[in-house]
Formats: structure tokens, sequence, C-alpha cells
């Protein structure tokens, strides 16, 4: 029995000793494992005890039914062998009870010793999961520490290199006035009437200074004969002179005094009145003697008032109609007619580019010139509608009416100036040119530069209009046949951009006639940008001790992967209004002469600031650089530690327009956390229902600023917020799922493209063969034109030119559909640009897989988005939209490296 009872134990223990390897057996196998054997070694030991039972008892047996036997037959006597029996069988029971003691004992033990290693077992799991867990940590925190190292390091080197900056940024000085009205002047006057006038010698520079901000008086008199009675159109136009900005009603602080004259040549006593106008006009409340800084503005185009008398002195005259003697260049200034100026809804496609005839002329020249030059000029141009045998050439002479019928259906039409009189600019010219460019014709202007178009000195009309010298026209079928489609078309577009920008509207006539006399004239930079203001519903304010928070459980989250983005750096802005001179002093051209910018107006940032050559950050133009590794380069470990590129240090604003989708919109924000280069979070509300107040809305590091939209628009995207301080925008639907090393990629891609749209998802357009008009796809497809703005960079500059400067008709279409901003977007910029946007990552959808599906992936959707390209494709004219089959990827992105290296991003 001690025997099976130590072979028992060792059982158990050999047991114990295998649990070891078998630790990680699932314990419920383990358990099953452990019963079968504690059965099997019970039932061996059972087998063994009941054994020695049974031969015991078969002799107990044996002897019992003897002893039996006798007991019953007889009294029985205890003999020797009864005595031994008896004791042989309280013996057996004292060994029975003994073993079923010690089995007791046994099981008991095994119990005790089962329960510990459970508990041994259990403690072993939990330590080996902290060690785990301890390690990540471990490494994490290690990670976190060399982040905050290097952002330590960033900081430090940022308050160093400003302290070191020897050019602080310049404010701009103080608001200039002039304190007193104009003193009366002494010159002679005579004087000024045989010498003419320059700007510096007739310009009193000092009521204007850089500053001032061009205040400007217009007096409420027209300087007109009694009996005169004005157009409607005058009077609009007058009217929009006093709605603009730089209108004062301040005679005495103002840079430039504005009068305007009406005169008809047809009245009778013209001779008489003359003097009578004059006499008006000198005694102008702030005349002065010479009449410096006026301006008179004629507003009866077919008269030049200088030619019937009018004697400006030192005023400078805008006017349609100058006679060539009397022009001062760089002085007076030539505008366009104002009463023929009806703005006009008729927009003419800019295709096909070549029409029926590539040349036409319409018109009545059936006298004969006296002139040498004009008589050969008209025999040249009957020998060519002669001799040209092909349809391409058709030129009337004998047109009696009508005679614009002619040139809808021509590619080039020929402009004859006034062929009697010598003249600087005419008003005729002018309107005939407006009205080729409103039906889509490039117009040949006979005469080349001879003569002086609107604005001539800002506006370069070289290239919407073909200057041909009157010796030239005999060789005029070679030269118009030689343009190619594109240059035909790329005229039409600049001829629409100049007309639309500067002409359209007496409002725009207005506007021109400022920005003219204040850039051209005078240098003194526009007005700046309108921005938008709306209240706030929420802002969340920034510390150091959030952003370090929200950056520390940003790291603890599970859905993000651990890569290092970037340096923890609180919110900065990006710094503005720093070419407020140079713009204007240096790139007047283009300024008036690109759809890039426009003369009217100062951004605080454009997208389209020349770069600085890479080695001016090591000598001397460092500042706010990040090269990658000090400029030495390097792989994934130096890159997302610098920002590097050609252009210094910089954040981006990130712009979520909702309605109504709380738990969305906070899910969104929620995956914000800890983004690098992130300076804030703009929450445009779009219902009128506010956000509910017990929104939790999450710490983030940087300010979250809910504002409310004043009505539902999707427009609202695109306004210019003052609370945007970065030039970098990346709009976001409010369920947009993007992880942050794609937004940071996309980020780093559109700093190297800052004047296009670069996202995620890509969309296009496609030729509808059988309607032929355009369809919107969002297919797969392997080329691109579009870039969604539920999830894209561009630059803030758009939004400025999107809210105000774009035709409004494209905002209404946007309002009517509740559809189509983001193609609007894309339009407007490969407009200005004439570039294809750039689709960022292999990613095709974005949005969040659980969210409700929005309203808008219907088939209407699509509809409206089909008719938005084609109603937008016949505002502009033509589609801006390019093609393109580019795609970013980052350098590394399946390159093969040393394993010492580090990919530039892990995924993208
Ligand atoms: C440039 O113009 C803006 C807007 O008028 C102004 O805020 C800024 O101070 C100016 N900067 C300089 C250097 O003149
Ligand atoms: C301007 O003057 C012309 C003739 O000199 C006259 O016929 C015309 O009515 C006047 N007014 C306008 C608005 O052109
Ligand atoms: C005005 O005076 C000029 C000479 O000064 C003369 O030639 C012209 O005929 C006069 N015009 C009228 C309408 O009286
Ligand atoms: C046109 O050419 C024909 C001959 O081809 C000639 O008879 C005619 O006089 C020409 N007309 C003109 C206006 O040159
Ligand atoms: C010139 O043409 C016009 C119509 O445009 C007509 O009234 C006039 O009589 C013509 N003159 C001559 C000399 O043919
Ligand atoms: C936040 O909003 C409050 C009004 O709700 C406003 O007074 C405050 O100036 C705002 N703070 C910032 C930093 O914009
Ligand atoms: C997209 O592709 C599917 C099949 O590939 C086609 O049926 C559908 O018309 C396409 N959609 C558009 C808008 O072209």
């Amino acid at each position: 029995m001690v025997n099976s009872y130590l072979n028992l134990s060792c059982v158990i223990n050999a047991q114990v000793c295998l649990w070891r390897p078998f630790r990680m057996l699932s314990t419920r196998l383990y358990c099953i494992v452990f019963i079968l054997i504690f059965f099997v070694v019970l039932l061996f030991n059972h087998y063994y005890i009941s054994k020695n039972v049974v031969d015991d008892s078969i002799n107990s047996n044996i002897g019992a039914s003897n002893g039996l036997i006798h007991r019953h037959t007889s009294s029985p006597p205890f003999d020797s062998d009864d005595l031994e029996n008896v004791y042989r069988i309280d013996n057996l029971k004292y060994r029975i009870n003994e073993m079923l003691r010690i089995r007791g004992s046994v099981s008991n033990e095994l119990k005790n010793l089962e329960s510990k290693r459970q508990k041994l077992q259990n403690e072993i799991a939990s330590l080996s999961n902290r060690l785990v867990e301890t390690q990540y940590q471990l490494t994490k925190k290690q990670s976190d520490l060399n982040r905050v190292h290097f952002s330590v390091a960033q900081a430090e080197f940022t308050q160093k290199e400003t302290a070191l900056r020897n050019q602080p940024f310049l404010a701009r000085p103080i608001k200039l006035l002039p304190l007193s009205r104009p003193e009366i002047s002494s010159d002679n006057i005579n004087d000024l009437v045989t010498n003419g006038c320059t700007m510096t010698t007739c310009f009193d520079y000092s009521r204007c200074s850089l500053t001032s901000g061009f205040p400007t008086y217009v007096y409420s008199k027209i300087i007109k004969s009694e009996t005169t009675h004005l157009a409607f159109e005058e009077d609009a136009f007058m009217s929009a002179f006093r709605l603009n900005p730089h209108y004062t009603l301040d005679g005495s602080i103002a840079c430039v005094y504005v009068v305007f004259i009406y005169i008809e040549d047809a009245e009778i006593n013209i001779n008489l009145s003359i003097p009578l106008l004059q006499s008006f006009l000198h005694n102008l409340d702030y005349w002065s003697g010479d009449g410096r800084n006026h301006i008179i503005v004629n507003l009866n185009s077919s008269v030049d008032i200088i030619d019937l008398g009018i004697k400006p002195l030192r005023a400078l005259v805008l006017q349609s109609k100058f006679n060539a003697n009397h022009f001062r260049e760089g002085f007076d200034v030539i505008i366009p007619p104002l009463n023929s100026n009806q703005p006009q809804s008729s927009i003419q496609s800019n295709c096909p580019a070549r029409r029926k005839y590539l040349l036409t002329y319409q018109g009545s020249i059936n006298k004969s010139f006296s002139n040498f030059q004009t008589k050969k000029l008209i025999e040249t141009m009957r020998a060519i509608a002669n001799q040209t045998k092909s349809d391409e050439i058709n030129f009337d002479f004998n047109c009696a009416n009508n005679c614009k019928s002619l040139s809808t259906q021509s590619t080039f039409s020929l402009i004859l100036p006034p062929l009697e009189k010598w003249y600087k600019s005419h008003p005729e010219i002018i309107n005939d040119i407006f009205h080729l460019f409103k039906i889509g014709v490039v117009p040949v202007l006979i005469g080349g530069r001879d003569y002086k178009l609107p604005f001539h000195e800002a506006i370069d009309w070289r290239r919407s209009v073909l200057h041909v010298p009157i010796p030239r026209i005999s060789e005029i079928h070679f030269i118009v046949k030689s343009f190619s489609d594109s240059d035909i078309i790329d005229m039409r577009r600049q001829a629409k951009l100049i007309f639309d920008r500067y002409f359209s509207t007496h409002e725009t006539i207005a506007k021109t006639i400022f920005s003219f006399i204040r850039h051209q004239r005078l240098d003194i930079p526009a007005l700046p940008a309108k921005e938008d203001t709306y209240p706030f519903l929420y802002n969340s304010t920034y510390t150091v001790d959030k952003y370090l928070e929200a950056f520390d459980s940003a790291l603890n989250q599970e859905n993000e992967i651990d890569e290092n983005l970037g340096p923890i750096e609180s919110p900065f802005p990006s710094t503005t209004f720093q070419r407020n001179f140079s713009l204007t002093l240096c790139h007047g051209y283009y300024l008036w002469n690109s759809a890039h910018l426009n003369p009217f107006t100062l951004y605080p940032n454009t997208p389209f600031d020349p770069v600085l050559p890479s080695d001016a950050k090591f000598l001397g133009s460092g500042y706010g650089f990040r090269p990658i590794g000090q400029g030495a380069g390097g792989t994934g470990k130096e890159f997302s530690e610098a920002l590097g590129g050609n252009w210094p240090k910089e954040q981006f604003t990130i712009i979520i327009l909702t309605y109504e989708r709380e738990a969305i919109l906070l899910d969104s924000l929620q995956r914000l956390r800890g983004l690098p280069y992130l300076n804030k979070v703009l929450v445009i509300w779009n219902s009128p229902r506010k956000p509910s107040p017990d929104v939790k809305w999450p710490e983030l590091g940087v300010p979250i600023v809910v504002i409310a939209a004043d009505q539902n628009s999707l427009n609202n995207r695109f306004k210019p917020y003052n609370q945007i301080e970065t030039e970098a925008i990346l709009s976001m639907d409010d369920d947009a799922h993007l992880r942050h090393d794609e937004i940071i990629f996309g980020f780093r891609v559109w700093r190297e493209a800052r004047d296009r749209v670069v996202g995620f998802p890509g969309r296009y357009h496609a030729w509808d063969m059988n309607f032929n008009s355009w369809l919107y796809n969002s297919n797969y497809s392997c080329e691109l034109s579009m870039v969604l703005t539920g999830a894209a960079f561009f630059h803030k500059y758009y939004t400025y030119v999107y809210t105000y400067t774009m035709d409004k008709a494209i905002r209404e279409k946007v309002d009517e559909y509740m559809n189509c901003e983001d193609i609007a977007m894309n339009f407007l910029v490969s407009h200005i640009t004439r570039q294809p946007p750039i689709k960022v990552t292999s990613r095709w959808t974005f949005r969040c897989p659980g969210c409700p599906v929005r309203l808008s992936e219907d088939d209407s959707h699509f509809q409206e988005r089909h008719r938005c390209i084609n109603y937008f494709t016949s505002l502009y004219g033509y589609n801006p939209l390019l093609q393109t089959q580019f795609r970013a990827d980052s350098i590394l992105f399946k390159t093969r490296i040393p394993h010492d290296k580090q990919k530039c991003f892990k995924f993208l």
C-alpha cells in the first residue's frame, strides 16, 4: 500500500513536472487531461487494493464459512485459527480505513495543489501580459520621448531663429491723410496749357500717401448745360462710383477728386456754353486754381472735351475719344464708352475654334479717300477679296444695315479705324472690339498700335486683339492663317477675361477706373480682401498642456498607426501681406492681364509667389525653413522630423461642413487628435438649429471653432473666414475617414503644388457621344480631372476668388441643387491655373464605412452633377477641366531600401 501511495504521488509529481512545458495548453484541455490521469491512477490503485481485499476475503470467506458452519452447529470455541482470522479481519479493516484516509488526504492535497497551480498560472499569465504591455509602453514612451526631445530642439531652434532674424516683419505705417484742403496754386496757367502734364509735374503726391488707402471725393454736381438731360446709364455709372470702397464724403482728406462732365455736341450755341461749363469747372470746391488731383470723367463718349475747348489744366481727363494732338500720355486715361455698354448675358462658346470664315469684313466703304495710305489700304483689301478663291475670306464693302451679321460666322474679323481723321482713340473702335469679344470673334485692328485702347498702359490688348499696321494689310491672310486652334481659343479666353473683369458692367468700369488711377498712376496697393466673419457657436482655446495631452492620447489610440509624422508644435499662423508693394510695383502686368490675380484686391497670400532658389535658404534667407536632415537629406527618420520642401514651415486648417450629424462629426473630430501641423479645426455649422448644449467637443490640442452659417449652403465650405490663419486648407466632409499619415502626405504634396487642388477621391468628366455634352463620372479610371473637396487641400486664396470673384451664377446653381460645389471649385482652379488637380495615395473611397449613406448618392445626385458640368462649361465659355494621369505616392514607396533605413511613410 505504501508502495502504491508512493507511486501515486510520483505520478502526481510527474504530472506537475509535465504541466510546466504544457503551460501553454488551455486550462480546459489541461483539466480534462489531469482528470483522466487522475482517474487512471485511482482505478489502478483501486484495482490493487481491491485485489488484495478480494484475495483476503476469499481466504476469510472460506474460513468464515467454515466458522459459520461451526457457529451454527455448535457453540464455537475459539481455536487459534479463528483468532488468527479475527486478527486478520481487524487488520484488514484497519488497513482499509487507513487507505481510505490516505486516499482522502491525497485527494485533498491534490485539490490544494491544483488550486495553487491555477493561482500561479494566473499570476504568470498576468505578469507576462504586464511585461509585454510594459515593453510596448517602453518603446512607445521611448519614441514619444524622442519626439518630445526633437520637438523641444525644434522649439529652441525656432526661438533662436526668431532672435537672430535681423529683419523683422514690417507692419504697415499708420494711415497718413492730408490734414487740410489743397492750397490755391499760384502757377501761371498758360504755361500748363502749353507744356502739357505728367504725373510728376502736375500731380500733388503729398495728398496720396501709400498708406492713405486712396480716399476719393466725388462731386455730386455734374458739369452740364441746363437743358441737358442725362441718360439712365450715366446715372447708373455715377452711383457705381459712389459704391466704391475708396469713396469718401470728406473732401479735405481726399487724394483725388472726381468730377463728371456731360456735353452734348449738338447744342446749338455750343460756342457760348463752353466758357460757361469751363467756369463751372474752375469754380469747383477743391479745384484750387489749377485742378490738381482732379479727374474729369467725360460721360459723352462721342465728344472730346479738350477738342471742344475745355481746359483741364492739371486735371486728368478720362474719356473714350482723344484727338491725337492733345492726349497727354501717362496722364490722361482712355476709358470705354459708357453708353453702349449694357451688360450682355449672351455667352459665346469658345469652341469650335474655327468658324465658317477665317476672316471677314463688313461695312460701307464706297467713297474714295484722298489720303494715299488709306486709298492703298482699300485697294489692297478689295484685291484680297477678289483674289481669294477659297471661302476663307469674305469682305463686304457695301453693307447698308445690319453690318454685323457676317462676323458671327467668322474666326477673325477686321476692324477699320475712322479713316478720315487722326485719333488716339475712338469709341467706335472700342465698341466694335467689345462686340466681337461678346460673340467670340478675334478682332483684327487695322492701324495697329497707333490706336490706343482703354487702359492701354495696364491692359495688354495684344493678347486678345490682333494689331496689324496698315502697310501689312497685304499679308493679312497669311498672318491669320498661321494661328493655331489653341492660340485662337486662348485669345478668346483672354478676351472674355478682360471684358468680364473690366468692362462688363458699370460697376466693373468704375472699379477699373479707381484701380487704374490708384495702381498705374500712384502705385498705391489695393484694399485688402474682404473676409467673412460669423458668430461663434463654440470655440475651444489652445493651451500647451492640452496639446501635449491630446498628443499623448492620440499615441495610445488603437486605430491609428504608430508613426512619427512630425514634430509637436503649437499652432502658429502663416505670415500675411508680405507682398503689398512688390506685387503692386513690380507685377502690374501680371495683376492686370492674368487670370491668376487681379488689380482690385490685395490678398494676404497667394499661391503664385516666387519660390526661393534652394541655396538661398542656406545663404541668408533660411528663416522658417526646415530642410530635411538640416540640408543633408535623409530617409524616413529625418523626413518625419522636418517639413523640407521649397517653402518655410507652415501649418494647415481643417474645415468641416456639417449639418446636424453630431455623432459622426464628433467621431471625425476625435480622429484628428494629435495630428501634426494642424493649426485649427473650423466647423461650419450649416443648420439653423444650434448644436445641443451637452455635446462634448473633444480635446484636439488645437482650437476647434464652430461657427454658425447664416444659411444652409454648400458654398459655405469655400468662404474666406477670418478664422483661417493658414494658407493651406484641408476641406473635409464630416464623415470623411482619413488616416493621419494620409493627411500629412497630402499636406506635403500640396506644399509643392500650392496652386492646385490636392486630394484623395478622384473623378472625371466624360464626353457623351450621344448628346454631345459632358457627363460626370465616378467610375474607376486611369485618367481623372477632378479631386473632390470632401477630402482635399487647397489654398485660402481660392476661397476669396470663389466667393467674391467667380461668376455669381455658379454659386446660385450650387445652392439650387445643393450639390456641385466641388465641381465648381475644380472648374475655378483649373480655369485659373490651366492645370489639373493632383490625386494623392491609392485610396478611392474615403467615407467612413459605418456612416449612413448620404441622400446624395442616388441617381438624381448624378443627374445634377452632369447638368452642373455642362452649365459651368457654358458660363466659362469652355470646359476648364484638364485630364491627368498622375498620382502622387511618397518617394520610397515600394522601393527596396537597406534595413537600417526607413521609408518616408510606412504605408504610403
Ligand atoms: C499690407 O497691407 C495690409 C492690408 O492693408 C496691411 O494689413 C499690412 O500691414 C500691410 N503690410 C505692410 C508691410 O505694409
Ligand atoms: C453725345 O454727343 C453726341 C453728339 O456730339 C450726341 O449725339 C449724343 O446724344 C450725346 N449723348 C450721348 C449719350 O451720346
Ligand atoms: C464756334 O466757333 C468756331 C470758331 O471759334 C467756329 O468755327 C464755329 O463754326 C462755331 N460753332 C458754332 C456752332 O457756332
Ligand atoms: C476682280 O477680279 C476680276 C477678274 O478676276 C476683275 O475683272 C475685277 O475688276 C476685279 N475687281 C476688283 C474690284 O478688283
Ligand atoms: C455709300 O453707301 C451708303 C450705304 O451704306 C449709301 O447710302 C450711299 O449712297 C453710298 N454712296 C455711294 C457714293 O455709293
Ligand atoms: C470665443 O468665443 C467667444 C464668444 O463665444 C469670444 O468672445 C471669444 O473672443 C472667442 N475666442 C477666440 C479665441 O476666438
Ligand atoms: C460605370 O461603369 C459601369 C460598368 O462598368 C457602367 O455600367 C456605368 O454606366 C458607368 N458609370 C458611368 C457614370 O459611366
